[in-house]
């Protein structure tokens, strides 16, 4: 996720710019930057930081006059945050500037073919590639830019919302969306260009949303021409009247931005997996696992350190390591874990789970393995945060910024990650047959659809938290691969509506919980279709036995179940291991919309911050 902003009209682009990208900082925050054209030559100002700290070094280092700009602020994907990683982005010519949200998957080989022709790049981001390719095509057939563009985006894979312009057709810029969001604005005379309307909504409520793989020429003073990349069909604009404000608009029009991140995993997971997973090829790729692959098969155990909801990632990934990798996994807690003077050995690998990638004990746990000469990896979704820089390697979820203080799409991403890295090492240790890593990878591929399938219970959801939004405690039980999701569903009960709940292992009822148990007493069960599932209906009638409330999560179709449960949630039916991908989604949502109810501040709960960076 990133911001992007342009401008073309009669108006200063500069300041519409700068406070446009002031409005689209919450979407990725850890550099910016601004190319305006003054009439003669382009002037470009970019720094690793926030939008104040671009605004600052602006204004004392170039003009800020002239009527057509672009600017970014970024959420790097690739390149860690810094001034030349920042965009906008020049081609080798300087003619070309870009700015871009999105990945390019296949950046790695355009640039191969880039410097075979004799381009160089400064910086280590996959965008650079992309203007350059357009600066290649467009020089290569003496083409106009909006050709360039065109015929470069259909050698790109991967995701893009790009604003382009070239100095020497300084009356137009070219506009172009896959997988990211653009919308134009449309006023008197002039257009504006944005991740989403907040940076233009002062100035014109009429907007024109890009489809998937459209394009648009946008000339100043004249008109808007939309075309189908890979066809060249001309598309007839469809101007729309915006009613959001501005709040409405950064929260995408949910309520708050815990709802707005929770609908959001689909996509997160797709962007997770995107250029890692490729199924054709049945083949994982990334490159902070190739790398040190041999230390990773070298290892005695995997240790992962991890606090709070990505504990509960860690957890779903040691049953996943062990089932699939026979890899011997254990989770600590990192604040556990730094203190009680651990076992620790250079033979051991050591995974950090962190979203914030911020989280004082998770560091000292890592600095602590480190010293021990144990490898570390990381798995962040901060580029460039303390955990990254401190790790030996890692690899990045793709979640984009987390603003709500519970973690939603971190969660299934972290997992997502994990997934792919006991997949890879699975294979390489030959632990699961090509057919059995074959059909994990097709799986994988279709878990955004069936998140986006499990998100249509929503509104059943909110009828089952209205029964029990008043409820005193409240118990989540889960088995196997879903006894972490049963953990990470009581965390996010009790954050967020300040319920007190708790995650045990379905089995353990009769080891004590059980006695809790009364009319009084809600229960969650994830009951899935797995090796386990007769035994979870049992355990579900030794609580109806006792009158316990049932809210079961099953696995659509399910015909059991719902006949003992108070409440059925479904789920699309999935393998065992992807299962905490989907189960997770009903108990996020069942906790988000109690606390609706019960009057809480859903996305700054009490007592919590979003990265504890003390101990
Ligand atoms: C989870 O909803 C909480 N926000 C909290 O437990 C969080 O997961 C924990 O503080 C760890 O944060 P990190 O992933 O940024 O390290
Ligand atoms: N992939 C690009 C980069 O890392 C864009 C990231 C973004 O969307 O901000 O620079």
């Amino acid at each position: 996720m990133c911001g992007i902003v342009g401008y073309i009209g009669h108006r200063e682009a500069y300041p519409i710019i700068i406070k446009g990208l002031q409005r689209l900082e919450y979407r990725g925050y850890d550099s910016a930057g601004i190319a305006i054209y003054d009439g003669n030559s382009i002037k470009l100002s970019k720094t690793k930081g926030k939008v104040s700290d671009l605004k600052e070094k602006i204004e004392n280092e170039i003009s800020t006059d002239g009527t057509l700009g672009i600017g970014h602020t970024r959420w790097a994907t690739h390149g860690e945050p810094n001034d030349v990683n920042s965009h906008p982005h020049y081609s080798n010519s300087g003619n070309l500037v870009i700015i871009h949200n999105g990945i390019i998957e296949n950046y790695d080989s355009l640039k191969k073919e880039l410097i075979a022709r004799g381009y160089t790049f400064k910086s280590d981001t996959d965008t650079e590639v992309l203007v350059n390719l357009i600066e290649e095509v467009q020089k290569s057939n003496n083409l106009k830019l909006g050709k360039a563009v065109q015929i470069a985006l259909n050698e790109v894979v991967g995701a893009y919302a790009i604003a382009v312009f070239d100095k020497n057709k300084p009356n137009e810029i070219v506009v172009a969306k896959l997988g990211s969001p653009l919308a134009i604005g449309v006023g008197e005379d002039e257009f504006f260009i944005a991740s989403d309307a907040s940076p233009f909504i002062e100035f014109t409520k009429n907007a024109i949303y890009l489809e998937d793989e459209q394009m648009a020429i946008i000339r100043r003073g004249k008109d808007i021409k939309i075309r189908k990349i890979k066809s060249d069909d001309l598309v007839a604009p469809y101007i729309q009247e915006l009613q959001l404000n501005l709040e409405q608009i950064e929260k995408g029009g949910y309520e708050h931005f815990m709802l707005k991140e929770i609908y959001e995993q689909p996509r997160a997971i797709l962007d997770t997996f995107r250029g890692r997973l490729l199924s054709n090829e049945a083949i994982i790729k990334m490159a902070g696992i190739e790398d040190n692959m041999k230390r990773f098969l070298a290892a005695d155990r995997i240790i992962i350190v991890a606090c709070g909801t990505s504990w509960h990632a860690g957890l779903v990934a040691e049953y996943i390591f062990e089932d699939l990798a026979r890899i011997p996994v254990e989770v600590e807690y990192a604040s556990e874990f730094r203190y009680r003077n651990p076992v620790i050995s250079e033979k051991d690998v050591v995974i950090a789970i962190s979203q914030s990638g911020e989280t004082a004990d998770t560091l000292a746990a890592i600095k602590l393995a480190r010293s021990k000469g144990a490898f570390v990896f990381g798995v962040c979704n901060v580029v460039g945060s303390s955990i990254a820089r401190e790790t030996d390697a890692g690899a990045y979820t793709h979640a984009g910024p987390e603003i709500g203080v519970a973690s939603t799409k971190a969660f299934t991403t972290q997992i997502t990650v994990l997934t792919l890295i006991a997949l890879r090492l699975a294979r390489a240790k030959g632990t699961i047959s090509s057919s059995e890593f074959r059909q994990h990878l097709i799986e994988l591929e279709t878990i955004p659809n069936k998140v986006e399938e499990a998100l249509q219970s929503d509104e059943a959801i909110k009828v089952i938290a209205d029964i029990y939004k008043d409820s005193k405690n409240c118990l989540y039980l889960g088995r196997g691969f879903n006894f972490p999701v049963a953990l990470e569903g009581a965390l996010k009960l009790k954050e967020i509506s300040y319920i007190h709940a708790e995650g045990y292992p379905a089995a353990e009822m009769k080891h004590g919980p059980i006695a809790l148990i009364d009319e009084q007493m809600p229960v969650v069960v994830i009951a899935t279709k797995t090796e386990h599932y007769e035994k979870v209906v049992s355990n579900i009638q030794e609580i109806k036995s006792r009158k316990g409330k049932i809210i079961g999560i099953v696995t659509k179709g399910d015909v059991s179940v719902r006949e003992l449960a108070d409440h059925v949630i479904e789920v699309p039916d999935t393998l065992e291991s992807l299962s905490p991908l989907l189960t997770t989604i009903p108990l996020q949502l069942l906790s988000y919309h109690i606390a609706v109810m019960l009057g809480k501040n859903v996305d700054q709960p009490r007592n919590l911050a979003k990265s504890v960076t003390v101990e």
